[in-house]
């Protein structure tokens, strides 16, 4: 099973967006946070900017969106050039319609799960996404710790894509660091955000290797 790093652009130098995306070359998506201060309370970026980081980046864009009124905002970012657009279950009125438009745009769908919101209404809609993003943390800030009581819906899910044969990448978001990586890979992770723990390193591109090396140990095993 491969394994995917996706640094998250949160914690990069904002007035230094363009020089951070290159430092990450080396991961697989570059993960970007579009929060609205009411889903969440934190605001960061929109369409216009997500429209110029696309031009710029040297990796594939994974938008996670953090933002009320979901299936109305959605699809203005598979147009404005992200790869993989995430929408959360709890923003979204019609997920599955939402997630069709989408693909029909040419991007991955992704749903994501708050800490505290149940994955068994997904289990058997699993070949509509093409990604579930289980929060780990609750949304709307970096360097949180990871809520270890997620563990067990990682492992429930894990499940539910084995039996599925869908193939649908399972993503980890929050509080994800050398010290956790190993025991989220375990229970079922293939995809991992990594913020502060990316850009907090002294050697980005090391981090990300170090981190990928982790998360593909238990997997091999
Ligand atoms: C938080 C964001 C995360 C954040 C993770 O709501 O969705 O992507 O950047 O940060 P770390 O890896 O520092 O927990
Ligand atoms: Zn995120």
């Amino acid at each position: 099973m491969a394994v995917r790093i996706h640094p998250s652009i949160l914690s990069a130098d904002f007035a230094n967006l363009e020089r951070d995306l290159g430092a990450i070359a080396t991961a697989d998506y570059a993960h970007v946070d579009v929060m609205d201060q009411h889903f969440v309370p934190n605001l960061t970026l929109g369409l216009p900017v997500v429209r110029r980081l696309a031009q710029v980046s040297p990796v594939p864009m994974d938008v996670h969106l953090m933002i009320e009124d979901a299936d109305r905002w959605a699809p203005e970012y598979a147009a404005a050039g992200a790869s993989s657009v995430t929408f959360h279950a709890e923003a979204a009125q019609a997920p599955v319609r939402l997630a069709r438009e989408l693909r029909e745009r040419g991007v991955r769908a992704g749903i994501a799960l708050r800490p505290a919101s149940p994955v068994e209404p997904l289990l058997d809609l699993l070949a509509e996404f093409d990604m579930v993003l289980v929060m780990t943390v609750e949304p709307g800030f970096g360097g949180q710790s990871f809520i270890e009581g997620t563990l067990p819906k990682l492992r429930r899910l894990r499940q539910a894509v084995r039996e599925s044969g869908t193939g649908t990448w399972i993503q980890v978001d929050g509080g994800v660091s050398r010290d956790t990586i190993g025991r989220i890979a375990r229970a079922g992770a293939d995809t991992f955000v990594a913020g502060s723990a990316v850009y907090g390193a002294a050697d980005v591109a090391a981090e990300i290797a170090a981190l990928r090396e982790l998360a593909e140990a238990p997997i091999q095993a």
